[in-house]
């Protein structure tokens, strides 16, 4: 899918289809008002109809034989006053959905008259909505169902300032790209997505886009000492592999970032086996490591002025004759030891070694992103990853960057009690806290091998992917973390494009 500008007025567009915004209350403005004067009222007929309201991505279609448009989809926006810039990627996104299953090829976008003055960070939600609606499922299909035709999404710059729009699009391209790389990944079944694949993928994509990438192997890892990690890779046929991707866009500085994602590529639960039910969705459970490697990708197309290390542990977690047994006790990278409780919970684990492996190599901040804990899905479900922290002012500027992304994340304490809670008999810790708060003793259990580097851990347990498909999105993958992170590290270098308050909200 290619995203590109026309300097065409809304009413004069060329193209298999014309999106125009609608809103849930006032009149109609701009692009919608334009076109229903030339179609003598046809839109302001569909709202009087109650065909539709004007809520976010509700759609109508209406025919226009006789203009170089052929047909408007209109979309809602929701209320004008409250529009942010977010809802542009999901209006964008159900317009190309709903028309690429109508074998609609080329569609034009008009922006709501609110962009004026925020057009970059408009045009880069539409841009990243539409490439994110485009995302096919369908290619394990010899008859694909449901793929999305639109090859091609025309933004109209017409009244709008066209550099904020070039800029825009350049940057909802790069995200909307490789959220779906993430996605790509995640969707990937196991036995296509091993460890050894998924070190391929990452350091193909890392030279594609000017990345250094250096992927351990298990006799590096070995040498690394990370035993907690290899302790969950040795029950599986499969051999781990420790991902490691640099940007160096700040070379002067010492300031680094480390970002850091699970990448268990199936997870059986081992030992501790999982009930056979929606067992299969644990091929997702390299999230958190898609989402990283999808990051830095974007990161090293972008270009920010900050440096950024990406880092996938990545294993199958399987119950072979070698696996670890509940019980042992195994040695992280740090020397803490870990009693081995339950082998399901194996993402800590891992964890544990790459972030002793971050402060090894300098990190000043940490960000791990995982599909840590079933518990995080009961206590948020799929409407916000949980985020614990050992620095509130971190957290807290972490928030403002991420929510006008278009991820949700919800903090959630870390009390000394869940610390406590992990603390083992007969070694340092166990890896298991019982059944209260199992988001947070984790978070727990993570905290202790950061030390004193700031650090977020976000449990994408429950955001990473989906059941149910949306008007802007299929079911399945969701790309989450890749936009947050994304906007944290424009945010750390100084360059933040989407701004909490200001270019992202509107109207306020
Ligand atoms: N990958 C799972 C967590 C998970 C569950 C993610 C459901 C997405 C949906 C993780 O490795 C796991 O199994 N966690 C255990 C931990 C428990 C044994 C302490 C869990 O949540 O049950
Ligand atoms: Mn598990
Ligand atoms: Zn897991």
């Amino acid at each position: 899918m290619q995203v590109r500008i026309a300097h065409d007025a809304p009413t004069a567009a060329r193209a298999g289809a014309l999106v125009v915004p609608v809103f849930s209350d006032g009149e109609l403005t701009g692009a919608a008002k334009a076109v229903d004067e030339a179609l003598g009222g046809a839109i302001a007929d569909v709202i009087a109809s109650g065909e539709i309201k004007g809520k976010l991505a509700e759609l109508a279609l209406v025919h226009a034989k006789d203009h170089s448009f052929h047909r408007v989809l209109v979309v809602g926006l929701g209320e004008s006053g409250k529009l942010e810039a977010k809802s542009l990627a999901r209006y964008a996104g159900a317009a190309v959905r709903y028309l690429g299953r109508r074998n609609i090829g080329e569609i034009a976008v008009a922006l709501p008259p609110q962009a004026k003055g925020h057009e970059l960070a408009f045009a880069s939600f539409v841009a990243e909505g539409a490439i994110a609606g485009a995302f096919d499922t369908t290619m394990y299909q010899a008859k694909p169902d449901k793929k999305t035709a639109v090859d091609t999404v025309v933004v109209l710059s017409d009244g709008f300032d066209v550099k904020g729009i070039e800029a825009g699009v350049n940057r909802g391209t790069i995200l909307g790209e490789s959220v779906n790389f993430a996605r790509r990944l995640a969707l990937t079944p196991a036995n296509d997505m091993t460890p050894t694949i998924l070190a391929d993928e990452a350091s193909k994509a890392a030279r594609t886009f000017g990345l250094d990438v250096d992927v351990f192997d298990e006799a590096r890892i070995r040498d690394e000492k990370m035993g907690s990690f290899l302790s969950v890779a040795q029950g599986s046929v499969q051999p781990p592999k420790f991902i490691v991707m640099r940007y160096n866009g700040d070379p002067g500085s010492k300031e680094l970032l480390a970002l850091v994602g699970k990448g268990i590529t199936f997870d059986t639960g081992g030992i501790s086996l999982k009930p056979p039910d929606r067992m299969e969705e644990m091929k997702y459970d390299m999230s958190g490591g898609a989402g990283v490697i999808a990051a830095m990708c974007a990161i090293g197309r972008l270009r920010p002025k900050m440096n950024v290390v990406g880092l996938v542990p990545a294993t199958e977690n399987m119950p072979g004759g070698k696996a670890t047994k509940p019980g042992d006790i195994v040695k992280a990278m740090n020397g803490t030891t870990i009693e081995v409780i339950n082998t399901d919970a194996e993402g800590r684990l891992i964890l544990a070694d790459a972030l002793c492996y971050a402060n090894k190599l300098g990190a000043t901040k940490i960000v791990d992103a995982a599909t840590l804990t079933g518990a995080c899905v009961i206590a948020l479900g799929h409407a916000a990853s949980a985020v614990v922290t050992n620095d509130d002012a971190f957290v807290k500027s972490f928030l403002a960057t991420a929510e006008p992304s278009g991820e949700r994340y919800w903090h959630m304490p870390l009390y000394e009690d869940y610390t406590s809670a992990m603390k083992s008999d007969i070694a340092d810790l166990k890896n298991t806290g019982g059944r209260a708060a199992g988001t947070l003793t984790a978070g727990a259990f993570l905290k202790t091998f950061v030390g004193e580097t700031p650090w977020l851990h976000l449990d994408i347990a429950g955001t990473a992917y989906l059941d149910n498909e949306s008007a802007w999105q299929a079911k399945g993958p969701t790309g989450t973390p890749v936009r947050a992170m994304v906007a944290l590290v424009e945010a750390l270098a100084g360059s933040p494009v989407i701004h909490a308050n200001g270019a992202a909200k509107v109207g306020a």
